[in-house]
Order: C-alpha cells, then sequence, then structure tokens
C-alpha cells in the first residue's frame, strides 16, 4: 500500500517509488495524479527526483521563461542520438548558438502564410490516401498506419522534395520501423541504470543499426538535393543548405543540416499521425459531431469539389474537432522544464535549479478547476465566445513559450486537409467495437486501430 507523503520540499512524494511499468508510462504517471489533489507529485525514478505537476496555477508559473527552461534529459538526451542539436533536442546553452540559428533560421518557413507554399503537396499526399481508401471498399483499413503514411510522406515532400510514395507498399517503409525501435530503446534507457544499458549488447548493436539507416537515408536525401536532383528552393531543406542566420550571418553546418532533417521527419510526422488517429476514433463515439462535421464537409466541397487552401481556412468545425482531440489525447502526452534557480512554486513547493519538473497533458488538460464536464467531447468550448474563457495554461498541446512545436500551423493545416478529404468520401463504421489501446513511444497512438471504410452515397 503506497501512500503520499510530503517530502522536506513540500512536495507530496511516494516513497518508495512504485516499479514503471515497460510500456505506458505517462499513462500510469496519469493514474497515480488520481491520488495527488494539489496537482504536483514528486517520484524517484532511476535515482533522480522527477516532479509532475498539472494544476493549472502551478503550470502557469512553470510555464514563465523568466524562471523555468527546456532542459535535455533522458528520454530527450537518449533522442539526442539520433536527432543530436535539431531542434528538438538542442540544448540552448551546450550546444553554443545550435538552437537559435536554427529556429531563426527557420520560422519563417512555418508561418501561416507559408502554409499555402505547401498546400498543393499537402494535397497531393491527401489524395493518394483517399485513393488508397476508395479501393478498401467493406475491408478493415488500418488507420493509424495509413495516417502515419500519410504524414510521413506529406513532410517528406513538402520539406525536403522526397517521395517515400508510402501509399504504393504493403509495408511500412523501413524509416519507420527503425524509428518505432529506436524511439522505444532510448525510453528504455531513460528508465534504466547506464549499467544495465551496458549490458543489453545486443539491442545497443541494434539501436545503432536502426540510427544509421535513419541516417543513410537523410543523407541520400540531401545528396539528391545538392545534385540538383530535387527542387524546392524555399522549402525547409533549401533554407537551410542556402539561408544565413540573420543574427550572425552564418549558415548551418553540414551535421546540424542532417541532424535538423532527421528531426523534422520525426517530429513532422509522428504526432499528426496520432492527432488524426485519434479525432477519427474521436468522431466515431460522437456521431452528433460527426454529423456537424459531414455536414461542414458538404457545404464546402459539394461533390468531389477539391478544396483550395482558402476552403481550408474557412472551416470552423473540423478545426475545433482537432481542439477537442488535442485537449483529450495529447500526441506529447508530457513535456519537460527545469527551474533556472532554485525556486518555489504555489507559495510553499520547493524546486532546486535543474530538477526534473514534468507537465502532465493529460491530468492539465482535465483538470477539473479549468474544465467543465472535462471528459466529455465537447467541440464547443472551442466557440469564439466560450474560449475567451478558458484558463491561460490549462492547454498546452504543442508545448510552450520559444520551445513550442513550430510545427503547429503546418499540423493543422495538414490535418484539416486530411479529415475534410476523408469525411468527404468515406463513412466508417467500427465492426470490432475497438477498445482505444493506447501506445507510448514518446508521442502516443491508438494501437491497432481498425475500421470499415464505405464510400458515401449522396445525401448520406
Ligand atoms: C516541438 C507537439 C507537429 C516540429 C513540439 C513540442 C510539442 C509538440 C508538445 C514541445 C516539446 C517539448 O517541450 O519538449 C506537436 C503536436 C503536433 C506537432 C501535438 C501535431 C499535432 C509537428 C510538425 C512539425 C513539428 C508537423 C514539423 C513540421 C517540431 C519541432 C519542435 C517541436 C522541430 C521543437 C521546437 C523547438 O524546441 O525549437 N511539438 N507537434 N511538430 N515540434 Fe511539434
Amino acid at each position: 500500500d503506497l501512500r503520499p507523503t510530503p517530502s522536506s520540499q513540500g512536495i507530496p512524494v511516494l516513497d518508495p517509488a512504485p516499479p514503471l511499468p515497460d510500456t505506458s508510462p505517462v499513462a500510469f504517471f496519469g493514474e497515480l495524479s488520481k491520488q495527488f489533489p494539489e496537482g504536483i507529485f514528486s517520484l524517484n525514478i532511476a535515482g533522480q527526483e522527477n516532479v509532475f505537476v498539472y494544476d493549472p496555477d502551478l503550470v502557469t508559473e512553470v510555464s514563465d521563461e523568466t524562471r523555468f527552461g527546456k532542459p535535455i534529459f533522458a528520454p530527450l538526451s537518449h533522442v539526442r542520438d539520433y536527432t543530436g542539436a535539431g531542434l528538438f533536442t538542442a540544448h540552448e546553452v551546450e550546444d553554443g548558438d545550435a538552437w537559435g540559428m536554427a529556429h531563426r533560421i527557420l520560422m519563417p518557413a512555418f508561418s501561416q502564410r507559408a502554409m499555402k507554399n505547401y498546400y498543393g503537396q499537402m494535397l497531393e499526399i491527401a489524395q493518394s490516401l483517399v485513393g488508397k481508401w476508395a479501393n478498401a471498399e467493406g475491408e478493415p483499413v488500418r488507420i493509424t498506419d495509413d495516417y502515419t503514411r500519410l504524414t510521413l510522406d506529406t513532410i517528406a515532400l513538402s520539406g525536403f522534395g522526397y517521395r517515400f510514395d508510402s501509399f504504393a507498399e504493403e509495408e511500412l517503409h523501413p524509416f519507420l520501423n527503425a524509428l518505432l525501435e529506436a524511439l522505444v530503446e532510448s525510453m528504455r534507457r531513460s528508465q534504466e541504470l547506464p549499467e544495465m544499458t551496458a549490458l543489453r549488447t545486443d539491442d545497443d548493436k541494434r539501436y545503432r543499426t536502426n540510427i544509421q539507416l535513419m541516417r543513410d537515408l537523410v543523407e541520400s536525401v540531401i545528396k539528391e538535393r545538392r545534385q540538383g536532383r530535387s527542387s524546392g528552393e524555399d522549402d525547409l531543406l533549401g533554407l537551410m543548405l542556402q539561408a544565413t542566420d540573420p543574427e550572425t550571418g552564418r549558415p548551418l553546418d553540414d551535421d546540424n543540416v542532417r541532424d535538423q532533417v532527421v528531426t523534422f521527419l520525426i517530429a513532422g510526422h509522428e504526432t499528426t499521425s496520432g492527432l488524426l488517429s485519434f479525432a477519427t476514433y474521436s468522431l466515431m463515439r460522437n456521431p452528433h459531431v460527426l454529423a456537424q462535421a459531414y455536414a461542414e464537409v458538404d457545404r464546402l466541397m459539394p461533390g468531389d469539389t477539391l478544396p483550395d487552401y482558402d476552403t481550408i481556412m474557412k472551416m470552423d468545425v473540423i478545426p475545433r474537432i482537432l481542439e477537442e482531440t488535442l485537449r483529450l489525447w495529447a500526441p506529447i502526452p508530457q513535456i519537460m522544464k527545469a527551474p533556472l534557480e532554485d525556486t518555489v512554486i504555489g507559495g510553499r513547493y520547493e524546486l532546486k535549479q535543474g530538477t526534473k519538473t514534468n507537465l502532465l497533458m493529460g491530468p492539465l488538460h482535465t483538470h477539473p478547476k479549468a474544465w467543465e464536464r472535462p471528459h466529455e467531447f465537447d467541440i464547443d468550448r472551442w466557440l469564439p465566445e466560450n474560449r475567451a474563457r478558458h484558463h491561460q495554461h490549462a492547454y498546452k498541446p504543442f508545448g510552450n513559450g520559444r520551445r513550442a512545436c513550430i510545427g503547429r500551423q503546418f499540423a493543422l493545416t495538414e490535418a484539416r486537409l486530411a479529415l475534410a478529404l476523408v469525411l468527404q468520401k468515406f463513412k466508417f463504421s467500427d465492426t470490432t467495437d475497438y477498445k482505444m489501446d493506447v501506445r507510448e513511444a514518446l508521442t502516443r497512438k491508438p494501437g491497432d486501430f481498425e475500421l470499415v471504410i464505405r464510400r458515401r452515397q449522396e445525401h448520406e
């Protein structure tokens, strides 16, 4: 029987810490959070203090960038084995100015305006998805796998002019398997002592092979561009190879460009495919919302009308579905911050400089202080008049401050478009009565999510 006791710093702690499950640690932290209505608790994991925070007012303090920064501790320190000083895993101090340079060079490529440049390619890949599903009439389809094909192909084509052609293949691309295994290994390493990792020599060999596979692919993408076999002056790769940092006048070095491409191939697809999968799941569970979505699509895209960029920007129901999905099923369920100096939050919880301070998205996004009927999928929360009343720091699906997601507009544009095209053409039936089975590997997604797809007839 585990009972919380206040630690010397005033933070409730489970001591001894319960053993962590191998597969879904974040879901486990979410369960533990129910024992701590204070909205904060602490656990010792692999010899280190980990604080978890989800009270919206405490999160407000942790979101103050003058007091808290993004540390690169495990698991991100392990993810660095393949993403190096790419934006996601760069240290702001120890990596020199790598983060600042890449941030300044790439920001313009992620503005809302810039999304227009990628739209044609986003549409092309979304049409490949629809084409595949049109030929799967009446069959069970592995929904999450196909959304993964969509998002990987989209970031690769619009960011780097590279074609994975995933919809032509039965199997998922080897890059994806290498990535998944590498992510799982990084997570595992972050939950054990280094002496344990050192004993697992076969796993280490496999880890290195997987990393090499990802790097080789990326090197070939860069080589194609350098040899002029793919074009795209102002796509991400074009910018990284040519643009110089407005502040220092320097370009990114070759290793950093490689690390950024790996970073974007990963960060640019994992999460968005999770978002689309959870959104589809949520629509299946909420038929009245699905009906609203069909009505919107039929109004803006009657018959087989292809949406243009302006149509996507006019949508109202579909964006609210995505926001509510990100509330209940944030694909990145936990992010880490750390105090820059010793500090006190909530007037009584002491945090030493550098303490791992984790924001738990699930408990934060359903905290009763900030959300009415927190577990209900209600897209009307996102109507402008209701949105204005939200707690300012109870919703962080894209992270916080300057280390928040650079790809937010990209993800939302791509997801709106994909969902709109899918709903224009198809209806789904859940013949196997799918029970949500969340899989965690840095991000989370529904595991083994299958639906039967049928084409919509007129007036359905
Ligand atoms: C950072 C979520 C899509 C690229 C982040 C962070 C979150 C997040 C929570 C902060 C992580 C932290 O604090 O450690 C999401 C979600 C997405 C999404 C929920 C989709 C629904 C994308 C896309 C791209 C992208 C499409 C690229 C095209 C990045 C990068 C960072 C980042 C490069 C690191 C930014 C920095 O530290 O400077 N994302 N993301 N993300 N994301 Fe996303």
